[in-house]
């Protein structure tokens, strides 16, 4: 399937150590002639870390897709009603956002979008990028998982030695994992 022209939401949540490789697939979807709104969490828009500037990544975003990204709830909101996205993918996505979107809440700019564009019975993707995957956030991943429109980048774990709980997304694989999702697939094997 071609990404030509598709409009695709990724919506940056805080796990900062993922953003690296998360900025190298945004730009390669932006090469495929995909459409791309990018929309920012509030911790992902506001905190600087070991691995880069907030505003750095926020003005990176715009660069690379040349859409002012979505900064605020009330600017993910109309997600729903003007229902143009083809596909939103959380990328990544914190254990945090994880947990909040299994049971409902909608406190960031990324989970509002998420919670639009679900209204409008489209796939929403997930990036997972956790310490408590296989921990206290199991339950939430299982919930999400068996939850209608909701798709995942195949993930394993990352260091087994020393972090037995963590859990991370291949990113690599967000383009395959995409157009899976569009034909309404899970992108398999999910666990790898
Ligand atoms: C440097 C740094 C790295 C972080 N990395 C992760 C991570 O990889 N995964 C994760 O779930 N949370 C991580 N966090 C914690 C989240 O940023 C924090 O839970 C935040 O509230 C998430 O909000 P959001 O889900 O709305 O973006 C990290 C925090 C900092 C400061």
């Amino acid at each position: 399937m071609s990404l030509n022209g598709k409009k695709i939401g990724i919506a940056f949540t805080g796990s900062f150590c993922t953003f690296k490789n998360a900025f190298i697939e945004l730009k390669k979807l932006v090469e495929e002639g995909a459409v791309v709104q990018t929309i920012f969490s509030n911790a992902a828009s506001s905190t600087d870390s070991r691995f880069g500037k907030a505003n750095t990544y926020v003005d990176d975003a715009e660069r690379i897709t040349g859409l002012k990204p979505i900064l605020t709830i009330p600017d993910a909101e109309p997600i729903g009603p003007k229902n143009d996205l083809d596909i939103l993918v959380l990328f990544p996505c914190t254990g945090n956002s994880i947990a909040k979107l299994a049971n409902g809440i909608t406190d960031s700019p990324a989970l509002m979008a998420a919670k639009a564009h679900l209204r409008n019975n489209k796939p929403l993707l997930i990036s997972i990028s956790t310490n408590d995957a296989l921990g206290i956030n199991m339950k939430n991943i299982g919930l999400l998982m068996s939850t209608k429109n909701i798709y995942f980048i195949p993930f394993g774990q990352d260091n087994p030695e020393q972090k037995p709980n963590s859990m991370i997304a291949h990113t690599e694989l967000l383009i395959p994992s995409i157009e899976a999702a569009l034909e309404g697939r899970q992108y398999q094997p999910v666990i790898r």
